[in-house]
C-alpha cells in the first residue's frame, strides 16, 4: 500500500509516500525556518499562511520524487494533532480533499505517535521496549507495547526539553531554532565549566518526570556570574554545560525506567533525538540497544506520518471527513493518545 503522508503541524510544510509502513520512496520538507528566524519563534499566522502556499506544490514533489502519479496513491495519512490550529487544517484540510476526490482511504494521525514510529522506516523494532520522546513541544516517557499503545510513565512538569534548548538559545542569541546552534557549540565546550543543580524529582508519582524551567532559569540568570568569571564564559561552555544538564535530567528520569520495567531497548523520537551528546550519552550503555531516527527523520516530516498511518489503516482504522485537528493531546497524564 503506497500511503501518501502529510505534516504541516509546525514550521515544516512536508510530504512523503512509503510503502508498506517501511520503504520511503519520497520524503519533501520544506523548511520554513529562515522566515521564521528574524522573529526568533514560529508566527503561527505566518506558518499557516506559508503552508497554504506551499502545501499543493510540496505534494506534486513527493509524487514526482517517488515517480507516481496522483491515481498511483492507495491512501492518506496527515497529521491531526498536537500542533499549531491553523497549520495542521492546511495539512489536514488537503489531505482529506485529496482523498475524498480520488475514493481512497484517509487516517488521520497523532505527530508524537508518528515521531516514535520513525525508527521502524530504518530498523525492525520487536515491542515493548521503552520510547522517549523529546520534542520542541513535548518530553515524555513511556512504555511502548504497541505502535499507539503508550503508557506514560514520565513527562516534563512545566517546560519541554526542545524549548528549553530554544529559550537558551535565544537568551544568548546563539541562533534559531536552539537545539542545533548548542549542539554545535557545546562540541568545542567544557560540559563540567558550570554545574548547573539538577530538579528535585525523584518521588513517587514524579520519579520518572522532568523539569526544564529550573534549569533555563538558572543557565539564563548566572550569565553576570559567569561573565564575572572572565575567560571560561564563553558561548561554548555555557552551551556545554547546559546541555549536559539538560541530557543528565532526562537520562537520569530514563535510567530509573529501565531498572523499573526491565526494558533494555530504548526508541527515540523527536526533534532532539537529533542531539549528539544524547546520543553519545546513551551509546555508552552498552547494555542497552537504544534505536534513533536518521537525522533525516528526526525532525518534523510526511515519511513518519504515512508510516504510522499505514500501521491504522492496515489494521482497519480510517478517519471520516469531518476528522478536525487539535492543538493538543487531549488532557492525559499516564496514557497516550
Ligand atoms: O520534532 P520537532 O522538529 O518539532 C516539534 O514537534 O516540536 O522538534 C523541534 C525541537 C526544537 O526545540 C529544536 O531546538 C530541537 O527540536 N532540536 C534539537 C536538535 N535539533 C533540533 N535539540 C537538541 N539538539 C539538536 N541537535
Ligand atoms: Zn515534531
Amino acid at each position: 500500500m503506497r500511503v501518501l503522508g502529510i505534516e504541516s503541524s509546525c514550521d515544516e510544510c512536508s510530504a512523503a509516500v512509503v510503502v508498506d509502513g517501511e520503504r520511503v520512496l519520497s520524503n519533501v520538507v520544506a523548511t520554513q525556518i529562515p522566515f521564521h528566524a528574524v522573529y526568533e519563534g514560529v508566527v503561527p499566522e505566518i506558518a499557516s499562511r506559508m503552508h497554504t502556499e506551499w502545501i499543493s506544490s510540496v505534494v506534486k514533489r513527493a509524487l514526482a520524487e517517488a515517480s507516481l502519479r496522483p491515481g498511483d496513491v492507495d491512501a492518506v495519512a496527515a497529521t491531526a494533532r498536537p500542533g499549531l490550529s491553523g497549520s495542521l487544517l492546511v495539512g489536514l484540510s488537503f489531505g482529506k480533499a485529496f482523498a475524498w476526490a480520488r475514493g481512497l482511504p484517509f487516517i488521520a494521525v497523532d505527530h508524537m505517535l508518528a515521531h516514535l514510529y520513525a525508527p521502524q522506516l530504518e530498523t525492525k523494532v520487536t515491542y515493548p521496549f521503552l520510547g522517549l520522546l523529546v520534542s520542541g513541544g513535548h518530553s515524555i516517557i513511556c512504555r511502548v507495547d504497541g505502535f499507539d499503545d503508550l503508557t506514560v510513565l514520565g513527562t516534563t512538569i512545566d517546560d519541554a526539553v526542545g524549548e528549553a534548548f530554544d529559550k537558551v538559545s535565544k537568551h544568548y542569541g546563539f541562533g534559531y531554532p536552539g537545539g542545533a546552534y548548542i549542539d554545535e557549540l557545546a562540541k568545542k565546550g567544557d560540559p563540567l565549566a558550570f554545574r548547573f543543580p539538577l530538579p528535585n524529582l525523584h518521588k513517587g508519582e514524579h520519579r520518572y518526570d522532568v523539569s526544564y524551567s529550573g534549569l533555563k532559569t538558572a543557565v539564563v540568570n548566572q550569565l553576570e556570574q559567569f561573565r564575572a568569571k572572565g575567560a571560561e564564559a564563553t558561548r561554548e561552555n555555557i552551551a556545554a554545560s547546559f546541555q549536559k544538564t539538560a541530557v543528565d535530567i532526562l537520562l537520569r528520569s530514563l535510567f530509573r525506567a529501565v531498572e523499573d520495567t526491565g526494558l533494555t531497548t530504548i526508541v527515540a523520537g523527536g526533534g532532539v533525538a537529533a542531539n549528539s551528546y544524547l546520543r553519545a550519552r546513551l551509546a555508552e550503555r552498552k547494555d542497552l540497544r537504544c534505536l534513533f531516527p536518521p537525522l533525516s527523520l528526526c525532525g518534523d516530516n510526511g515519511a513518519m506520518i504515512a508510516g504510522v498511518g499505514y500501521r491504522f489503516l492496515e489494521r482497519g482504522d480510517r478517519s471520516g471527513l469531518d476528522a478536525t485537528v487539535s492543538a493538543r493531546v487531549p488532557a492525559f497524564k499516564r496514557r497516550y493518545p
